[in-house]
């Protein structure tokens, strides 16, 4: 297992790329198995969330030709299964996004159930209802989800109990091949999702209200293929702008969507960063200054992302003044706390909030990643500290991080990926 080694206490400067967002990305690749056709999806950034969902489809059957610019083509005309099974589902719970698509297209599908992970126990209840609901008969037994219906499933009108990203994508895909229509209330509005709708009708869907909160979709016959090159990465872009914004520096980010970081955008603000935004990029200036310490509370979107509170976590640690965040979406997202404790911070756990009140600097230390969004926090805290930080556990950020170290790199940071064996 890799871990990364920091020497901290360098302000970041110069420009990077942003990469294709993770979370759009995996709901497309599972709508290739809405058609018969290859679709072709491009801008997919190089993670190993993206290689294990085409290890899932590969292991249906299905047909994956990757080019030289990592645009690739699923053909799902060759499939053979249509299991999912626990081996990738445990390292991977966005798997549950095959569930929707086989359900609707082959009338059958078994899905290993999501276990809980490090951030909660993240049930797919909700998913498993509004299937039901459009007349699957769905068992859990043994660790699986057994899914049939009997000829198309119905379009249905949909309550949603809470706002669930990749619930509202399965039904989304689900009802593209129902008979008649389905209303989903309470969808989720995350730029995500209205990406996964443009490539849905792209192939021919009929969906419309994405990004409200009442997303309709009119069941058609059959999709097609077509190209389809996913959005930016909004969460990449906001660690980037909060690691410049934390260690006082200067950082343009292209590529990007800055629409899709309003809540961020204005939280970086409030911190004292000078922001200039073009049509595809944004620009981050600290001139040099300590940021404020800001307070915030995670909500579905448009409110601030809960993947990017563990950052603003780090930022507030070294900021002027207390903040607090406040997460309401996951039960259990703070285990970068402990570890930012060990690292001198001085911040407090209260129910779902923590206070941060921030300390001039942060003293190095080995720390262990614990979750995705965690991972990123700690290698910030690296970047402010004093001295050496290792970061333990990697494995996290490769995940959802195209080549980190190499971006940081680029942006004066003295980090490195040291290979454990
Ligand atoms: C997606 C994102 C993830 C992000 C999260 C919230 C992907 C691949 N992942 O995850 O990066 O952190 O949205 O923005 O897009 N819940 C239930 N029952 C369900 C479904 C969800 O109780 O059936 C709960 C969850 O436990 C959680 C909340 O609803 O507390 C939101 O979860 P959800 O939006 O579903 O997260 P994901 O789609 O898994």
């Amino acid at each position: 297992m890799d871990r990364l080694h920091i020497t901290g206490g360098v302000s970041l400067e110069g420009e990077i790329r942003i990469a294709g967002a993770k979370n759009s990305a995996l709901p497309v690749l599972a709508a290739s198995l809405l058609t018969q056709e290859p679709l072709k999806v491009c801008n997919l950034p190089h993670l190993f969330d993206i290689t294990t969902m085409l290890e899932l489809l590969g292991c249906m059957g299905v047909q994956r030709i990757v080019d030289e610019k990592m645009n690739v083509q699923v053909d799902s005309s060759t499939i053979e299964n249509l299991n999912a099974p626990y081996e990738l589902v445990r390292t991977m719970r966005a798997s549950i996004l095959v569930l929707g698509p086989l359900l609707t297209r082959y009338g059958r599908a078994e899905v290993a159930l999501p276990g809980g992970c490090a951030i909660g126990s993240r049930p797919v209840n909700q998913h498993i209802a509004a299937l039901r609901t459009m007349g699957a008969s769905i068992e859990v037994e043994n660790g699986y989800i057994r899914a049939h219906a009997d000829g198309k499933l119905k379009g249905k009108h949909i309550f949603m109990d809470l706002v669930t990203v990749t619930g509202t994508e399965n039904v989304m895909m689900a009802a593209t091949l129902a008979e008649g229509q389905t209303i989903i209330e309470n969808a989720a509005r995350e730029p995500e999702v209205i990406d996964l709708a443009t490539c849905l009708n792209k192939m021919g869907a009929d969906i419309t209200g994405h990004g409200s909160d009442t997303i309709v979709v009119n069941g058609v016959d059959e999709l097609h293929g077509c190209d389809f090159a996913v959005m930016p990465d909004r969460i990449e872009t906001g660690t980037y702008l909060i690691a410049a914004a934390a260690t006082r520096g200067r950082v343009k980010v292209k590529d990007t969507q800055p629409h899709t970081l309003d809540s961020v955008l204005s939280k970086l603000e409030q911190a004292g960063a000078v922001l200039r935004v073009g049509a595809d990029w944004i620009e981050l200036d600290m001139r040099g200054r300590r940021p404020r310490a800001v307070s915030l509370r995670t909500a579905p979107y448009p409110a601030f992302p809960t993947d990017m509170q563990a950052q603003f976590t780090a930022l507030n640690a070294v900021a002027a003044g207390i903040g607090s965040i406040t997460e309401t979406v996951f039960e259990n997202r703070f285990m970068h706390v402990h570890e930012m404790n060990r690292m001198g911070a001085n911040i407090r756990v209260e129910g779902n909030t923590v206070m941060v009140e921030g300390v001039e600097r942060l003293n190095g230390a080995p720390v262990m990643a614990t979750d995705l969004r965690a991972s990123a926090s700690l290698i910030i805290a690296g970047l402010v500290s004093e001295n050496e930080t290792t970061v333990d556990r990697i494995y996290h950020i490769d995940r959802g991080y195209e080549c980190i170290e190499e971006k940081l790199q680029s942006l004066g940071a003295r980090i490195s990926r040291i290979p454990v064996r």
